[in-house]
């Protein structure tokens, strides 16, 4: 069953056509990747499917839902997380915090009772904090939880924003490009992470160039070039796919 349904979405900028007329019907469950050459409008599409842009034309079902047009914090309600190309973290805040924050911890507490410092909030805080740490161990960032995230590399600043993605307990999570600025092990870390948030019950959508990373994890793969969708299916029909090589793999990449 399709868990996510994208019908011939088109995103114009201007005169710029960023996505064009693209179809995807993405399986509960599964690992999907979206590749392409820059420019392609992978970003693009994760964003207009989070509510950050809205499509020109086309639509968007999330369980048979159409939800085309909601705003991002409704999206995140739904049920879809993501993480953005370029980290957006709270670089003054401590990792935990990073995380406590995805959690809207605070919504079910009028803001006089955190202020008296009433019983209910402190349980409700400590709940948070558990759910937090829970997280950091399962991203392997535990140890580092009382450090400011500015202070993290590249590779483990990214799994915070994924662990911090996992906070609002999404059923879709958008990966923009979670390996970028990793190194060899970091990525194949990532690759471990992926499959156990698979594991979750998630279904994973993401947008990687790292094709070790593409192949080894995904169970499609969906190429875009110029805002198009040029090819979709299993790693292996997309290696050996002549307009994809020619777009983007280059000869010899596979
Ligand atoms: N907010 C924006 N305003 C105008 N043009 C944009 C905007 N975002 C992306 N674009 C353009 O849309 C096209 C697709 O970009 P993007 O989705 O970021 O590609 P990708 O993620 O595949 O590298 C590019 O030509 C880019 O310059
Ligand atoms: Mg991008």
């Amino acid at each position: 069953m399709a868990i996510l349904e994208i019908q011939e979405a088109t995103i114009k900028f201007g005169g710029l056509t960023a996505v064009n007329k693209v179809n995807m019907s993405i399986n509960s469950g599964e690992i999907r990747a979206l590749i392409g050459p820059n420019g392609a409008g992978k970003s693009t599409l994760f964003n207009a499917i989070t509510g950050i842009h809205q499509v020109t034309s086309g639509q968007v079902f999330f369980k048979g839902q159409n939800i085309t047009g909601l705003k991002p914090y409704q999206i995140t309600g739904i049920g879809i997380s993501r993480t953005f190309q370029n980290i957006l973290l709270f670089e003054e805040m401590t990792v935990i915090e990073n995380v406590m924050v995805g959690l809207h911890c605070r919504t079910k507490t009028e803001t006089f009772e955190i202020i008296l410092g009433l019983p209910g909030v402190k349980k409700e805080e400590k709940e948070c904090r558990e759910k937090s740490i829970e997280l950091l161990e399962f991203v392997g960032l535990a140890d580092k939880m009382n450090e400011k995230a500015r202070n993290l590399p590249y590779g483990p600043k990214r799994l915070l924003e994924i662990a911090r993605a996992l906070a609002s307990e999404p059923k879709v999570l958008l990966l923009d490009e979670p390996a970028a600025g990793m190194n060899y092990h970091e990525a194949e870390d990532l690759i471990k992470y992926v499959g156990k948030i698979r594991s979750r019950n998630i279904t994973v959508m993401l947008v990687e160039h790292n094709m070790k990373v593409v192949m080894g994890i995904s169970d499609h793969v969906t190429v875009l070039d110029h805002g198009e969708k040029i090819a979709e299916g299993v790693p292996s029909e997309i290696q050996s796919n002549e307009q994809v090589i020619e777009a983007y793999l280059g000869r010899g990449a596979h």
